[in-house]
């Protein structure tokens, strides 16, 4: 028997991301159904007063890594903090992984998600081990969340395509298991050459299969890692346009500008999607030098003007990478907008963007948005506008998936005992006017 289809849910007086304000909007069905100043309630239905906070389209990660989350300390906490010694830590786990501990890691992740309204998720997922513990762990979790999260898994060999010497024939075998993406790491081939050769190889299989790409590219500080162009390349002989994203591109940020300037229109023409990471970007990059020392993130205002579509990703939660982070794609938001220095109005919202609309464009999200039809998946947060909750990370009050309310937090607010001031805080300002 089928679950019980969900009532009717109406949402009043909501501030929607274009300024619209006192909104309704009437979910039935896991779609929405109807937005306006003013709706009928149905009878039956539930309400959810929005008490005119922000809904805004759910959080969306483009670039994770779910088989690592939350294995902090395992079997040993990162000294340096390097990417090169992550990448070593991570070789040191894998042969102590079971497919029942990753699977309880990523559950345990995709709650703390759902309840900081973060609904879909691109997890790259390591292909290299031949037992694909990894993999079979995650495409079970995928099937799990379904109902309540899109999980989408890119099968990513981080020891390298050509360097690992089963990790194409594993590649394969994980994508017959019905991962979704193809992934890649070119900068971390033995050679420049055997790099672009990966990305042929790579691209090839995406073609032939009718499947997407997402490739960690040129992750590095060598200006000369220009694996993206080859990346560009291939997607454009291929007829890939659309389909293809290139994750990090660090290198981009050290790169000589004339290049860039001979690049930027190539990646438009490819249609290359970019993901940059700014949290990890900002931490793992610019580690050879000594002052200056590099920011690392890829060129995202340039990348956005150039009209390519441009995506942020946590990339790392608490894994042999990252020691920090909980979920909140506002505080990776908040932080590509301070590396990126997008801090004009314009790219304040372009950074909102980065983790909601661009984002689900990366993905190939269907019925993202809050227009009629749309899927009913929002969040409603504490803050009066998209660069107010840029600014406070805020609440999360409520969670809707799939037109059912999957999470609730109480507003953040301080009781305050001063003499002759206010109770209470929340730290919003409603905007004049
Ligand atoms: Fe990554």
């Amino acid at each position: 028997m089928s679950p019980p289809a969900p009532v009717p849910l109406l949402v009043r007086d909501a501030t929607l991301p274009d300024g619209r304000r006192g909104m309704q909007l009437l979910v039935e069905g896991g779609r929405i159904r109807a937005l306006a100043p003013q709706l009928p309630e149905p009878a039956g239905a539930e309400v959810l007063d929005a008490q005119g906070w922000l809904l805004s389209p759910p959080f969306v990660d483009a670039h994770f890594h779910m088989d690592s989350v939350l294995s902090h300390g395992l079997p040993r906490v990162n000294v340096s903090g390097t990417l090169l010694e992550g990448i070593a830590l991570w070789g040191e786990l894998k042969p102590l992984l079971t497919e029942e501990a990753i699977a309880e890691r990523a559950l345990a992740y995709c709650d703390w998600a759902v309840a900081r309204g973060l609904l879909a998720i691109r997890s790259h997922v390591d292909i290299c081990d031949p037992r694909l513990l990894a993999v079979r762990a995650l495409l079970e979790v995928k099937r799990r969340v379904a109902p309540y999260l899109q999980l989408q898994l890119v099968a990513f060999p981080q020891d390298g395509l050509l360097r690992s010497p089963a990790a194409l024939a594993n590649l394969v075998r994980a994508l017959d298991l019905g991962v979704d993406v193809v992934g890649g790491i070119p900068h971390f081939e033995r050679t420049m050459a055997e790099g672009a050769e990966s990305v042929r190889l790579l691209c090839e299989l995406a073609a032939e299969r009718g499947l997407p790409v997402d490739m960690h590219c040129d992750e590095s500080d060598d200006p000369l890692s220009r694996h993206v162009e080859t990346l560009a390349f291939h997607t454009q002989r291929l007829g890939l346009q659309g389909r293809v994203t290139g994750s990090h591109l660090t290198s981009m940020h050290s790169m000589d500008s004339y290049y860039v300037s001979k690049l930027l229109p190539l990646m438009a023409e490819a249609g290359l999607q970019v993901v940059a990471n700014p949290l990890i970007n900002i931490t793992l990059q610019g580690r050879h030098d000594s002052y200056p020392k590099r920011r690392g993130m890829t060129r995202v205002p340039e990348l956005l003007a150039a009209g390519v579509n441009v995506a942020f990703g946590h990339d790392c939660v608490l894994d042999p990478w990252y020691s920090f982070g909980s979920a909140c794609m506002l505080e990776v938001a908040s932080m590509g907008l301070h590396v990126a220095q997008m801090t004009g109005s314009q790219a304040q919202r372009q950074c909102f963007d980065a983790v909601t609309t661009n984002a689900a464009r990366v993905l190939g999200l269907e019925g993202y948005g809050l227009d009629v039809g749309c899927r009913a998946d929002f969040v409603l947060l504490q803050a009066h506008s998209p660069e107010e909750a840029l600014r406070l990370r805020a609440q999360r009050l409520a969670v809707v998936s799939g037109g059912v309310l999957v999470s609730r937090m109480a507003p953040a607010i301080a009781e305050l005992a001063l003499p002759g001031r206010p109770g209470h805080v929340d730290f919003t300002r409603q905007a004049a006017g």
